[in-house]
């Protein structure tokens, strides 16, 4: 089994690289923000959920899905028995796009480059759940849909350090607050977790 850093190493490395982000002035959206979000949770459990970026609600709090799609995502992970501190959650950009808008590919390359890499090598996840397309986009090919692979495992390799990574990637808690359909489609994929979590330490 491969060797995992130990809690206190892992803690205090995530704790730094926090504190560049809340200082971090690398692309235009320091600009517009109010709180950098770094991230949060356990690393522990080997569980990294990805999102897009800040929303208004995360902006003001300083921390990643707080706001009404966070708290769907609370209700997912109760619904498979995980707390919202037993994982780690972050995004593909630390800082609030304006209004909302999709972060651009610069500001994408510079905080994945300079943060979320750095991240997810400490962290050593045994699985990365991207939510939504754009997160999805980061870790697997563009002319994949996500409304073909959503719930599906892929094993892609890390840009940085050429370590494998389980990527399961999934639609965005937003899409579903309002769309019954589309939230019952998050939870079956939700509920997919533990079962590949299982398989992929056996
Ligand atoms: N949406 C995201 O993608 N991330 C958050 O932190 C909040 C809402």
């Amino acid at each position: 089994m491969e060797k995992r850093a130990s809690k206190h190493n892992t803690d205090s490395s995530l704790l730094d690289i926090a504190k560049e982000i809340q200082g971090c002035e690398k692309c235009p959206l320091f600009l517009g923000r109010l709180h950098a979000v770094p991230g949060e949770g356990s690393s522990e459990s080997g569980i990294v959920f990805i999102g897009e970026g800040p929303g208004r609600e995360e902006d003001k709090r300083g921390k990643p899905f707080v706001g009404a799609a966070g708290k769907l995502l609370d209700e997912m992970l109760a619904e498979i028995g995980l707390k919202r501190d037993s994982v780690f959650i972050t995004n593909i950009v630390k800082c609030r796009p304006p209004e909302n808008r999709d972060p651009e590919p610069d500001e994408v390359r510079i905080c994945t480059e300079n943060y979320l890499w750095r991240q997810l090598e400490i962290i050593n996840p045994k699985i990365l759940i991207t939510l939504g397309r754009h997160a999805m986009h980061r870790f697997i090919p563009a002319d994949k849909k996500i409304s073909v692979v959503h719930g599906k495992l892929f094993r892609l390799k890390s840009p940085t350090s050429g370590k494998m990574f389980n990527v399961l990637p999934q639609y965005h808690p937003a899409a579903a607050l309002y769309n019954g359909g589309m939230r019952g489609i998050l939870m079956k994929d939700f509920k997919k977790i533990p079962r590949i979590l299982k398989t992929l330490s056996s």
